[in-house]
């Protein structure tokens, strides 16, 4: 007797498995997808390789006269492979990305030495070759020797994120790992050539980032985003990074109804405004109050408010308020482009709205204004 057994990730694959996808991007790219692109023309797995390379970062009119050129001057692998390496370098100038380059041409020189000169048909090996991925492997296998394998470049992403309704960035793991599963468990039984052409040319013609053409896309009927008007928000795009933080200790001394101030420099934040005295709170706090106040007065009290965040557009800054009470007030404070405010006249200081905010909460709260 058979058994039967799958493993977690086939079931979910086959969760995703719907023939009539592949049927339906089959026949739309038989009839209106592209189909005199130079490399459409040959099944030789060099070509196609060199296609599918050039292609990974550059649009496909810039990449034509280049592949046209390259080819002339190393039509075959094995002329590649024996190339100077400056040469190589110089078909690709223009290019741009030219690690490309150099992975292309180490990459000829190991399917030589490592393949007797042939391309491999499994993915696989193909993968495990200089500038060959997971989805360029496909590709490769798929034009140039009809093996079912799935693609899975940025355009194919687009289309599925918008076709079934896929929230989170593509580009992060779960996500790229469920479209993986997907990509495969779509798979045609036939004609992965012209599915893999399909989503190609989808991507690129119809399923654009910017303006897409749902008009005229095989797919419209069955599209979740179209369905629910959010065409515009898929795929979302890669979460914005984390913004820094910065530290900053600010002390409110007061004495006589009269708060420290100083003039901040005309550029950085808050460029020309008055603020609080500040100190670094990245050591001991004790020893800056002291050396801040050295000139001010002999220090009473220091005690810790509660610390808040202001953001910036670029940073965020975690300010550390102290309340400073001052047992003798010295005179030295002009100099260090200090002044003593009053604080009936806070409210209407130049002072950055944070600090103006807590000024006024430590006046009210110690009755200050009274
Ligand atoms: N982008 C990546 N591969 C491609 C191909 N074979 N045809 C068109 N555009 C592509």
């Amino acid at each position: 007797m058979k058994i039967l057994s799958s493993t977690a990730s086939e079931l979910a694959a086959n969760e995703f498995a719907d023939p009539s996808f592949s049927a339906t991007v089959i026949a739309w790219q038989k009839k209106h997808g592209r189909h005199a692109l130079p490399w459409q023309q040959t099944r030789d797995a060099y070509r196609v390789w060199l296609s599918e390379i050039m292609l990974q970062q550059t649009q496909v009119a810039a990449v034509i006269p280049y592949y046209q050129r390259f080819l002339s001057r190393f039509p075959d692998v094995q002329s590649l492979a024996a190339a100077p390496s400056e040469e190589v370098m110089a078909h690709w100038s223009g290019l741009g990305y030219y690690t490309r380059a150099r992975n292309l041409h180490r990459c000829a020189q190991r399917v030589v030495a490592e393949h007797g000169g042939v391309f491999p048909r499994d993915p696989a090996l193909l993968q495990d070759l200089p500038g060959i991925g997971r989805s360029t492997a496909a590709a490769i296998a798929a034009f140039s020797y009809g093996v079912r394998a799935a693609i899975l470049d940025g355009n194919v992403k687009r289309v599925f994120a918008r076709v079934f309704g896929i929230d989170g960035f593509p580009g992060s793991k779960p996500i790229e790992d469920a479209m993986w599963r997907r990509a495969v468990a779509l798979l045609p039984e036939q004609g992965v050539e012209s599915y893999t052409q399909g989503l190609m040319d989808l991507g690129a013609t119809l399923c654009v980032r910017g303006k897409p053409s749902c008009n005229t896309c095989p797919l419209a009927q069955r599209c979740v985003a179209l369905a629910t008007d959010r065409v515009g928000q898929l795929p979302e795009r890669k979460p914005k990074k984390a913004i820094p933080e910065r530290q900053t200790g600010m002390l409110v001394i007061v004495d006589q109804r009269h708060v420290l101030l100083e003039q901040r420099p005309d550029s950085g934040i808050w460029g020309g405004l008055l603020s609080l005295p500040e100190i670094s709170t990245s050591d001991n706090v004790g020893a800056a109050v002291a050396r801040a106040t050295a000139t001010i007065g002999e220090v009473a009290s220091c005690e810790a408010l509660q610390p808040f965040t202001h953001v910036f557009t670029h940073f965020k800054l975690q300010i550390s308020p102290f309340q400073v009470a001052l047992a003798r007030r010295a005179d030295g404070v002009a100099e260090a482009g200090q002044v003593w405010y009053p604080a009936e006249r806070l409210a209407d200081a130049p002072l950055p709205a944070p600090v103006k905010k807590l000024l006024l909460e430590v006046f009210r709260e110690a009755d200050l204004f009274a």
